[in-house]
């Protein structure tokens, strides 16, 4: 054991509202024709990823957007940069069921490129009500995209700079009238291109040890 507490100590009653208020979080997200990548998604096949994991997590992982064995199985990390996430969290001795993951954007963009600001504008609306029901007491962006987002969004507009330089630190947010830490971590994909990123990786994980102790 070591000392942590990952879950939220809430009621029942509390867990199957989030429960509910996801459930049509989901819903929504299946059935709005309006989301910019509708069409790729009907056209493929896929299924939009909303995200796994506790609802009363304290850590919610947010990463870029689904590849495709995300938008084939409608999971989250579920691929190889998912198998290091795994890996990552081993380090920090927690599993997927402690936590919730989740991305920014809920489709597969196309031929894996970079989200565009307008799917981003759309999907961050998803995201937004999962931290409002989830109230997870951290969130760590993976990669420059939920980092591009989440610090402006949080109240520290002023500390967004490259994600070279701020892999692996902890700011005070404030999400609406929620209290929250952010940790800026690389996105595990880039420790599949780079060996010597596995390291800084794990090390920069180990700021959550040190959140979830206090
Ligand atoms: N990359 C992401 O950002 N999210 C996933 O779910 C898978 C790969």
């Amino acid at each position: 054991m070591n000392g942590m507490a990952p879950l939220q100590d809430i009621s029942e009653e509390e867990l199957s509202l989030r429960h509910a208020a996801l459930k049509q979080i989901k819903d929504d997200l299946l059935t709005n024709s309006a989301a910019p990548l509708w069409e790729y998604r009907k056209t493929n096949n896929f299924h939009p990823v909303i995200g796994e994991g506790s609802h009363a997590a304290k850590i919610m992982f947010v990463g870029e957007a689904p590849g495709e064995n995300e938008a084939k199985q409608g999971r989250p990390f579920c691929g190889a940069a998912g198998k290091f996430l795994d890996v990552l969290l081993e380090h920090l001795r927690l599993d997927r069921k402690q936590v919730y993951i989740t991305n920014i954007v809920k489709d597969r963009p196309p031929n894996n490129r970079d989200p565009l600001p307008q799917e981003i504008d759309f999907y961050s609306g998803y995201l937004d009500k999962q931290i409002e029901i989830i109230k997870p007491t951290c969130v760590v962006t993976l990669g420059r995209f939920s980092m591009g987002y989440l610090l402006p969004k949080c109240g520290l507009e002023s500390e967004l700079t490259a994600i070279s330089k701020l892999h692996g630190k902890c700011f005070n947010g404030v999400f609406g009238d929620q209290s929250l830490s952010i940790v800026t971590l690389y996105h595990p994909a880039v420790a599949l291109y780079n060996g010597s990123m596995r390291q800084v990786l794990l090390k920069d994980a180990e700021v959550l040890l040190t959140l979830l102790s206090s």
